[in-house]
């Protein structure tokens, strides 16, 4: 079972900053997971709210703001002072050290737009992933299924998950609906009598957001395909050990 960094190594560093998804990579997580919004001006940043109020020492809404404005913004130092030269990156940074990294790491770009309907959200990221040629290490997932539907007819080599919260027995028609094969989902979903079939059947699985460790290991020995955590390194000791 593979361990995707949640928003990075989110635990530990302000979650979906460029330190946080280093940190990742150097913990040895497979995957990273990260977060899509769009500034005013149509750039990609790489955020999980709507608002920055939470995770910055600004407010007002992403898509309100420029490019600039955000990018002024310190994203580091409501997690700890030290951290106050991060901030608000480009989606374009984070494939970039994708690029250079040699190990593999696979990237699940979400792109947040359940609240927001951000034009052209889909064909912009797809765009960038494919111009980079990061075909077999980028996955895109959406809770938004009219976006699912848009990522599966704009373009076929990147692999496209639906999302969704809470347990749903009919997921697996769901995505067969929306052309999908992999579901990311909520553990209970993945311990359910619906979840195990659609693993049977060959179905990938992927499990948000998992931090305790006794539900990990009981994950471990089912067939789901990774895990995301906001403490990779944890999880990874307790493979090892
Ligand atoms: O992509 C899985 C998970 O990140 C979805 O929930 O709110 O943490 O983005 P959220
Ligand atoms: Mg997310």
């Amino acid at each position: 079972m593979k361990i995707f960094a949640h928003r990075g190594c989110s635990g530990q560093y302000p979650e979906n900053t460029m330190l946080a998804f280093r940190k990742a990579i150097e913990a040895g997580a497979s995957g990273i997971e990260l977060d899509v919004q769009m500034s005013k001006d149509g750039e990609l940043v790489v955020i999980h709210d709507e608002r920055i109020d939470r995770t910055t020492d600004r407010v007002g809404y992403v898509k309100d703001m420029t490019y600039k404005e955000l990018r002024n913004a310190d994203a580091g130092s409501w997690f700890h002072p030290s951290f106050h030269n991060e901030r608000i990156p480009h989606l374009e940074e984070v494939l970039d050290l994708l690029l250079e990294d040699q190990s593999g790491t696979v990237l699940n770009i979400e792109l947040k737009n359940d609240v927001f309907d951000y034009p052209n959200l889909e064909e912009k990221a797809m765009r960038m992933a494919e111009e980079k040629n990061l075909a077999g290490r980028i996955v895109f997932s959406s809770f938004n299924k009219a976006s699912v539907k848009r990522m599966k007819q704009l373009n076929k080599v990147f692999e496209i998950a639906w999302l969704f919260e809470g347990n749903m027995p009919d997921a697996a028609l769901i995505a067969e609906q929306l052309g999908c094969s992999s579901i990311h989902c909520p553990a209970e979903f993945s311990l359910s009598e619906a979840g195990l079939e659609y693993m049977n059947n060959g179905g990938t699985l992927r499990v948000y957001t998992i931090n305790d460790l006794a539900l990990y290991q009981s994950l471990i020995h089912t067939k789901v395909s990774a895990v995301m955590t906001d403490f990779p390194d944890l999880l990874l000791r307790t493979i090892e050990e």
